[in-house]
């Protein structure tokens, strides 16, 4: 059993759970674009576009922003420490039951 489900905050405050797979290299964003969130990832991944952006809500452990993620989380207007870009979130056992609110689509 591979499978773990992370969850989305919605700007109604109910969480819905999305059931992603750990064992083929998915990124949150990949996950999250499958489940028809709206989120344009236009970069495809790259760390360049910031569409994918979330925010952290849950205390899970992350592995710190690679330096191309901290530097286009530097470069936006509004951020906080626990933005974060899915594309960058690599899904792993470990994260069943992160919760996560998606940025505001600009
Ligand atoms: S998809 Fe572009 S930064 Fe994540």
């Amino acid at each position: 059993m591979s499978d773990i489900k992370v969850y989305v905050l919605e700007p109604s405050g109910e969480k819905n759970a999305v059931e992603a797979p750990t064992d083929m290299g998915l990124s949150l964003m990949e996950v999250l674009k499958a489940s028809d969130y709206p989120i344009a990832a236009t970069c495809g991944g790259m760390a360049l576009c910031a569409t994918c952006r979330v925010e952290v809500i849950s205390d899970h452990e992350l592995l710190p922003p690679s330096d191309d993620e901290g530097y286009m989380l530097d470069s936006l207007p509004v951020v906080s420490d626990t933005s974060r870009l899915s594309c960058q979130i690599r899904l792993n056992p470990d994260l069943d039951g992160l919760v996560v609110k998606l940025a505001p689509i600009d």
